[in-house]
């Protein structure tokens, strides 16, 4: 049952590789729009106690898995199981449906990176709004279409060159230039006049935000953000348990993960709020926060090309980071079980992915006339409905059940490969939670999300 494989070239490699999956869009678009709509510090403080008490532990689950079969997501089941093997094939197809919509905003991400580039370099009169620009872009199908095929040809090279070649190499540099550049954004932020204003929305409570949204719409915006953030329920932290030596405890792992993609999401919001207050844009924005607000703060503030520039690169690479983490989980599938060459597996895949995306990239285009779940909204809102609302909050019931009941691989399996090695050890006294309440808090919110959605 037991795999050897490759594995990391270094306990850093693998940290940085299982941060750079959790660190993406979700941290710097998603969690600082849905805290500007959802009632600000309330919001916060239910993520951070969700990340903690359900996040972390979906993640070792999956972790303990991966590393136990040395298989990514649809192998652990296979491996483990007879009874459960389907739960492997339903994982096989989430990662496709992650990237799909992922590699349209990966795509987007280089258009804009690609755009201040060239008015740094060359320096424009006239900088469209963000506005423009962003509508400019959701209406051009060909240009998506074409940038999330460049997006996945970046991850493709990555990709390629395997688990040490090429991820933990391009995280290596990746994630600490990430890290310089986050620091240095935050900076720029925090120092622009009237930005005191932005940092005490983000941080100080406010109760009468809380009953305007309802303490429920914040618990469930929170725990499908927590589900998503961490790159949790749908296996993609298998791979990275499944490539690790067994000398360090997945325990301590999963606490640094959860920690740093925590503090990432924590710092966006530095970014963004003291830089919206600082301009008098509205920090409730919505979705728009990133792509239509941020690029009008860069057009008025002083050497605001370079600061586009770098954020958007910023961005580019926390979307790379990320979508070539869930890549590697298809792709070593494909070499482990059915013994394709990598490479060919890679651009096999990387072209399915296109095709996945193909729906999400055309949904504002040609497809705006499709609005799947009332009007306005379009094919990206219902796949992030049925990733964030479903996959990933069912696929960690999945995880959890399996690894807590004896019908499953069993709690007593579950942590001593959890906590084999050295570093900090699973709390013990968590298994009732564990077992009983986790999956219970999770079906509660989940039908209680629909209720919210459908039901108003
Ligand atoms: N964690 C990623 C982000 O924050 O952008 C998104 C993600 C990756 C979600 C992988 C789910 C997943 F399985």
């Amino acid at each position: 049952m037991e795999t050897k494989r490759a594995s990391w070239a270094s306990n850093l490699g693998f940290l940085m590789a299982a941060i750079g999956s959790a660190v993406g869009l979700g941290n710097i678009w998603g969690f600082p729009y849905k805290m500007g709509k959802s009632g600000g510090f309330a919001y916060l403080a239910v993520y951070a106690l969700l990340a903690i008490f359900v996040g972390f532990i979906v993640m070792a689950s999956e972790l303990a898995m991966g590393r136990k079969t040395g298989q990514g997501a649809m192998g652990t089941y296979h491996a483990l199981t007879k009874k459960f093997r389907w739960i492997g094939w339903l994982a096989l197809f989430s990662p496709f449906a992650v990237m799909g919509f992922y590699a349209v905003l990966g795509g987007y991400c280089i258009e804009y990176m690609a755009l201040n580039l060239s008015n740094f370099a060359f320096g424009s009169e006239s900088l469209a709004t963000g506005g423009e620009l962003f509508a400019a872009m959701l209406s051009n199908p060909a240009g998506a279409v074409l940038f999330a095929a460049l997006f996945l040809a970046l991850c493709y090279l990555i990709n390629r060159s395997g688990i040490s070649g090429g991820i933990e190499k391009f995280n290596n540099v990746g994630m600490p230039t990430l890290f310089v550049m986050l620091v240095v954004i935050i900076i720029r932020s925090l120092t622009l006049p009237g930005a005191e204003a932005g940092v005490s929305f983000y941080l100080s409570p406010d109760p009468s935000k809380l009953e305007k949204t309802g303490l429920f719409p914040v618990i469930n915006a929170a725990m499908n953000q927590a589900f998503f953030t961490l790159s949790v329920g749908i296996g993609a932290m298998c791979i990275f348990g499944s490539y690790q030596s067994r000398d360090r405890s997945l325990t301590g792992e999963a606490m640094w993960i959860m920690g740093l993609d925590t503090f990432v999401a924590l710092m966006a919001g530095l970014i963004i709020f003291p830089a919206c207050f600082a301009f008098g844009v509205e920090p409730g924005a919505g979705p728009g926060l990133v792509f239509v607000t941020l690029p009008n703060i860069f057009n008025v503030m002083a050497g605001g090309r370079l600061w586009g520039t770098l954020f958007f690169i910023f961005m580019s690479f926390a979307a790379l980071s990320t979508v070539i983490a869930v890549f590697e989980n298809i792709i070593s599938y494909s070499a482990d079980v059915w013994g394709m060459e990598r490479r060919r597996a890679t651009w096999l895949h990387a072209v399915g992915i296109w095709l996945f995306s193909l729906p999400c990239a055309l949904g504002f285009n040609l497809l705006a006339g499709f609005q799947p779940l009332g009007p306005g909204t379009s094919v990206l809102d219902l796949e992030d409905f049925l990733i964030s609302n479903n996959i990933l909050p069912l696929g960690g019931l999945f995880f959890l059940l399996f690894c807590c009941l004896r019908r499953g691989w069993g709690w007593d399996n579950f942590i001593a490969e959890v906590d084999q090695g050295t570093g900090m050890k699973f709390p013990r006294w968590l298994r009732g939670y564990v077992t009983y309440v986790l999956p219970c808090l999770i079906i509660f919110v989940f039908v209680m999300g629909y209720v919210d959605k459908f039901c108003k």
